[in-house]
């Protein structure tokens, strides 16, 4: 049997659970518990976010929705083919994705976005069950060294055979491609530290390789 979503009243992180627990009080209604995935149940494609932002997926219940970092990337979907319909910011906007499922290596709203390494390490089995339970899977993108070092680990890779960098490509097991991509968040794209292009390219090489 395998656990790909945590429990909605999920404890395993004290502090991540405090700190919804809080949030429960002064944001009656935002989502407040660990965000399910987005998308297709048999993905070619899986992209894996950091953790839930405060006002996007915590409130919304949707990984990147409503936040700065959703606009890039639900607009890099939409222009490689990955989703259906408009994307609207909102869990009930109807957009589709296709081939495609979203999910994040912390599953709960860390305080300042920033969970940490034992919150990291917790929330991992989760990640490593979803990725042995997607049979059709050609890809993964991870958006942010955080993510991508808890991929190879979810992988059961050594992180020194797989550094991370921005459009850095690997070969895994199975067949799968593993990219990694620096972090769409406001931050890094008000920086310039990653452009729409350099996004976008990643998508490209992505949507290119997929059969
Ligand atoms: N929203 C998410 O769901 N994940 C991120 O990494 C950033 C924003």
């Amino acid at each position: 049997m395998t656990f790909t979503e945590p429990h909605k009243e999920c404890d395993k992180c004290p502090r991540l659970r405090a700190f919804l627990l809080d949030l429960r009080r002064s944001y009656p209604n935002y989502f407040n518990a660990p965000v399910p995935s987005f998308g297709v149940p048999n993905p070619k494609l899986l992209i894996i976010g950091l953790a839930p932002g405060m006002h996007g997926a915590n409130q919304t219940g949707r990984p990147f929705t409503g936040d700065w970092a959703g606009d890039l990337l639900y607009s890099a979907l939409a222009t490689h083919g990955f989703s259906e319909g408009q994307y609207d910011a909102r869990m009930d906007d109807g957009l589709i994705l296709k081939d495609a499922l979203i999910t994040n290596a912390v599953r709960c709203l860390p305080p300042q976005n920033k969970p940490n390494a034992s919150e990291v390490n917790t929330c991992r089995p989760f990640l490593t069950d979803q990725i042995a339970s997607l049979k059709s899977l050609q890809a993964i993108l991870t958006l942010g060294k955080i993510s991508h070092d808890s991929t190879v680990r979810a992988l059961g890779l050594r992180l020194k055979d797989y550094p991370f960098g921005h459009h850095k490509t690997y070969a895994i097991h199975n067949g799968i491609t593993l990219y990694s991509s620096y972090h769409c968040s406001r931050y890094n794209t008000n920086t310039k530290r990653l452009t729409e292009a350099m996004f976008f390219e990643v998508f490209k090489d992505i949507r290119d390789n997929l059969s």
